[in-house]
């Protein structure tokens, strides 16, 4: 983990996952002399040639606006907390900017064209809201709104299934100046947005996200102050932008089934970190699921802000805060008015997981969970993150049994230090096991009857990761930042492989 520390002494969730050693590969399945070299997986011997998941099942990839398009002040667009950001001194990595990032505005073509030859069924992106409403309210900018009509057609046209997210945390700046997430104007704004873009959208789009990760949006946001906006806020006050995002939520899912023009599959991809059985006791199962969905009042702050589940997803699946977190947070719980949990919990069609990793835990001596800690020098990823493919397991799991509907897995992936090799290739050796590792763990998860909808590759290319700027790279297509050259890398054919024995070839 890279992640210098000059931006901020605050933890963020990345750097939290690195120094803690506390997330977690299982160590389950993990014999203690092979435990940090050769992490194996629980999976059953399965004929090589059937394949574990649904004949329907999605093979995609992520991605969101601000991190890949550019043309930040072009066509018409207006700014969003993120184009004013980036240009205030040390907020981001170097000085570097999303203003061109992969100019995916100007070249998305090129780019289905690689995805077309990949067999990606699906392609899920983020709309830019200051790009079609620049204000945030009232006048739409065509030429913004175009742009995505443009990019659906075009994934339409080579077979891949677009899958549109809302809102990727770049909430207009004008909003923003008005009281943005801290005002009770926001959910009405939101609903707006999305009637505009579901109306221009639907008769072609029916995979619908809403907001992309509440918890690292609040965090990054709001808590820890490292991303746009970059505020710092009493918990009170943080606590109150969730409750106004939980309601925005609900609204636009009410806005884009009034104005869909066909049946629309509405869900959200909530950012889950479950905690994972440091054995595989029935005890230490038992403590990690329920680690998984408790919420200690350290969850509401600093370095575990990013172990919080529960207090995420329980009020939009099931209508009301976890009450260990109400009683918890006290005096710093948000105002509930009449009818906001109703507002809330609007019916979904699916559950969006973006997921990294997880947390380890066993049974302590008093029965509760405990946190296990990972033996040094345990695999981490480029960004420093541990890599627990069982969080692919254990996550799915849990959550259909907690929340009954079919899981999408919405973002799952890991950054590597790859560069061009004198053979001209970018070879990422360490992806291909990454997702391999993760897809066997979801397939385990598949057979054993958790209804999964897909799963989207985060990313497909190298992209501007927020305050790390271009230093952390996760597509499985390189991008030369100077040139915005693609070149794609071995995990793309790998990937296309995977694809086409629909995870077949994984077993
Ligand atoms: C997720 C974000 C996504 C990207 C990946 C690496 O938390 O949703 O935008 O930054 O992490």
């Amino acid at each position: 983990m890279t992640r210098p520390r000059s931006i901020s002494h605050d933890f963020t969730r990345r750097e939290f996952l690195s120094v803690s050693g506390a997330s977690a590969l299982s160590l389950a399945n993990l014999r203690p002399a092979d435990a940090v070299t050769s992490p194996t997986q629980q999976t059953s011997p399965v004929s090589p040639t059937v394949s574990p998941f649904s004949k329907n099942f999605l093979w995609g990839a992520s991605t969101s606006a601000y991190q890949i398009e550019g043309a930040a002040r072009e066509d018409g667009k207006g700014l969003s907390v993120w184009d004013d950001f980036v240009h205030k001194p040390g907020k981001i990595h170097d000085g570097q900017t999303g203003d061109v990032a992969c100019d995916f505005y100007h070249r998305y073509a090129e780019d289905i064209a690689h995805m077309r030859d990949m067999g990606l069924t699906a392609f899920r992106f983020s709309i830019s809201w200051p790009r079609v409403l620049p204000d945030g309210t009232r006048a739409v900018n065509q030429k913004g709104l175009d742009f995505y009509s443009r990019l659906v057609d075009a994934l339409l046209a080579a077979g891949i299934a677009p899958v549109a997210t809302l809102f990727q945390w770049d909430t207009p700046l004008a909003l923003h100046q008005r009281g943005g997430w801290l005002s009770r104007d926001m959910p009405r704004w939101f609903s707006d947005y999305a009637a505009v873009v579901a109306r221009a959208l639907s008769d072609r789009v029916t995979r619908w996200l809403t907001i992309n990760e509440p918890r690292s949006f609040i965090g990054g946001a709001y808590v820890t102050g490292v991303q746009a906006p970059g505020e710092r806020l009493a918990r009170a006050e943080y606590m109150r932008a969730a409750h106004i995002t939980f309601l925005a939520h609900g609204r636009a899912v009410q806005a884009i089934r009034a104005n869909a023009h066909q049946p629309a599959q509405v869900g959200y991809a909530c950012d889950v970190s479950p905690s994972l059985p440091a054995t595989d006791s029935a005890a230490d199962i038992a403590a990690a699921r329920e680690s998984t969905f408790s919420s200690p009042l350290d969850r509401f702050s600093g370095a575990h802000w990013w172990r919080e589940n529960a207090w995420w997803l329980d009020p939009v699946f099931l209508g009301h805060y976890p009450a260990d977190a109400l009683a918890a947070l006290g005096k710093d719980a948000p105002e509930i008015l009449p009818g906001d949990m109703e507002t809330i919990q609007q019916p979904l069609d699916f559950l969006g997981v973006n997921l990294y990793g997880g947390w380890l835990v066993r049974a302590g001596a008093d029965g509760h969970p405990e946190e296990f800690h990972f033996p040094a020098g345990f695999p981490i990823t480029a960004f420093g993150w541990q890599v627990t493919p069982d969080a692919l397991y254990w996550a799915p799991k849990w959550l259909h049994e907690r929340y009954h509907l079919p899981i999408f897995i919405t973002e799952n992936g890991c950054s590597s230090r790859d560069w061009i090799s004198l053979d001209g290739k970018v070879h990422d050796p360490q992806r291909i096991d990454f997702t391999a590792r993760y897809l066997q763990a979801l397939a385990r998860a598949s057979r054993e009857g958790v209804p999964l909808l897909g799963y989207l590759h985060w990313s497909l290319l190298d992209n501007f990761e927020w305050q790390e700027g271009y230093t952390q790279r996760f597509g499985m297509i390189f991008v030369d930042f100077p040139t915005r050259r693609r070149i794609p890398k071995d995990s793309d054919l790998w990937y296309a492989a995977v694809i086409k024995s629909n995870g077949a070839s994984l077993m």
